[in-house]
């Protein structure tokens, strides 16, 4: 039943048994932990007591090892950490992303009017990654994205729980069978990120966007510094997917939920239209876009991105909730069941922005927490509000047909089938 439906599955698991529940995916024992004291206190555990594992220890061919990954976590943080939280970090960072979502927005512009529907879930996995360019890496990737997409996505796609066995069980068995157009999108991307990384470094350590420092990590005298090439491109590569799958995730599904509700889409349109009027955002108006961060933030609560969080091998016995963890057995911890138990959020399937007036509630957890939770949860905040509010000044959306939509269980929760919307260009 896990691998037809984990979504499913875990809503139904928490639902009977409650907020911790023992799961034996041979020949691991895995504990769904779903209490919001419980989780936190574990994310955010000291690390001689969990660990995290990342599934499938096979290195995908042009890929990126798991623990090479793994290894590099710590330093990358560091660095992003300084990337957006020194000198004039999120404000200058602000101005790149709105020019680069106002250069892809134009592209719209031909779409607008036309009865061909327009996937606008494709379109944010496009618009997210270019907003890396000017934003981390100090490039243009106007001319990559149509590439790189692709590439990236059928990767995302075969990590997705239905099409393996069970990701638990293929992380046993390292035996995943592969697509080779999986191959050659690794290899795709595997060869842009060398690319990269050897541009810059002929460049010269100048910059002091997040590339430029990746890049040149090893000249630093920093004790923990990224040493190999091998370590500098798995960060490169991780920062390029993590950096569009989890904002085009959140993305899609608030323009979902916006094409959905045209009285959410009129208070959003009625908001954008008093703070922005026709002019592009600055970082100072983030602050009176109030309702707007309360649609995003909904629409996570709805559909987390990352509806699983990376598991957790508990290195020593534990108590959780009441029940003993054994030591070597797993964590893991589902932001779909959390944002979705009937008992912390009143009428759960419901959409409902206003949620987000009051205070934020503790069984909210979009963004993971912790030692490996996202590192740029501010960056994606800022960059889908202005992306919201800059396609509402511009845009009005409704769904192209009644299909319902399915959430996909990828790397990212996905629109199973896209979102196709009739796009108009407003007055
Ligand atoms: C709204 C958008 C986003 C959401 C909801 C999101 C969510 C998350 C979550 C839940 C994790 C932890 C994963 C886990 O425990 O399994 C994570 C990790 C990460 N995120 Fe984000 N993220 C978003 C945007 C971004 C952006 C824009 C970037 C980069 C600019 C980014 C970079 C990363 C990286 C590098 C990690 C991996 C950290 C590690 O492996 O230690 N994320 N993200």
């Amino acid at each position: 039943v896990f691998e037809r439906d984990p979504l499913g599955f875990l809503h139904d698991a928490h639902r009977e048994f409650g907020d911790v529940v023992r799961l034996r995916f041979w020949p691991e024992l895995y504990h769904l932990v779903s209490d919001p004291d419980e989780i936190r206190r574990v994310l955010t555990a000291e690390p001689n007591r969990y660990q995290y594992e990342m599934p499938a220890p096979e290195t995908p061919p042009g890929g990126v090892s798991p623990n090479i990954e793994a290894e590099t976590a710590p330093r990358f943080h560091r660095l992003a950490q300084e990337v957006f939280h020194t000198g004039e970090g999120m404000a200058a960072l602000t101005g790149r992303m709105t020019d680069a979502i106002a250069d892809r927005l134009a592209t719209w512009d031909e779409r607008a009017g036309s009865t061909e529907p327009f996937d606008v879930a494709a379109e944010m996995l496009r618009l997210t990654l270019m907003v890396l360019g000017p934003t981390l890496l100090d490039v243009d990737l106007r001319s990559d994205v149509d590439a790189l997409v692709p590439a990236f996505n059928i990767n995302a796609r075969e990590s997705s729980l239905q099409q393996n066995i069970s990701v638990f069980q293929l992380l046993e068995r390292g035996e995943a069978p592969r697509d080779p157009n999986s191959v050659a999108g690794g290899q795709l991307v595997g060869d842009f990120v060398s690319g990269l990384v050897e541009d810059r470094r002929r460049l010269g350590p100048g910059g002091t966007d997040l590339l430029t420092r990746l890049a040149f990590d090893h000249a630093t005298d920093d004790p923990d510094r990224l040493v190999s090439d091998e370590q500098v491109h798995a960060a490169v590569e991780v920062l390029l997917l993590a950096g569009h799958s989890g904002a085009s995730s959140a993305l899609a599904w608030t323009f979902h939920l916006v094409g959905l509700h045209p009285d959410v889409r009129r208070r959003l349109e009625a908001e954008v239209d008093a703070v922005l009027g026709d002019r592009l955002p600055l970082a100072e108006d983030l602050a009176r876009l109030k309702f707007t961060k309360m649609v995003v933030l909904e629409s996570m609560r709805l559909y987390p991105p990352v509806w699983m969080l990376l598991p957790l091998r508990a290195l020593r016995q534990d108590h959780v909730g009441g029940f003993v963890i054994p030591a070597g057995s797993k964590i893991v911890v589902s932001p779909w069941v959390l944002h979705r138990n009937p008992d912390r959020w009143a009428s759960p399937e419901r959409f409902d922005p206003e949620r987000f007036a009051r205070r934020e509630p503790g069984a909210y957890l979009p963004f993971g927490a912790g030692p490996r939770g996202c590192i740029a949860a501010q960056f994606g905040l800022v960059e889908a509000r202005l992306a919201l509010a800059m396609a509402v000044q511009r845009y009005r959306w409704e769904p192209a047909t009644d299909v319902p939509v399915v959430p996909d269980p990828q790397l990212a929760l996905w629109p199973r089938d896209g979102l196709p919307v009739v796009l108009e260009r407003r007055a």
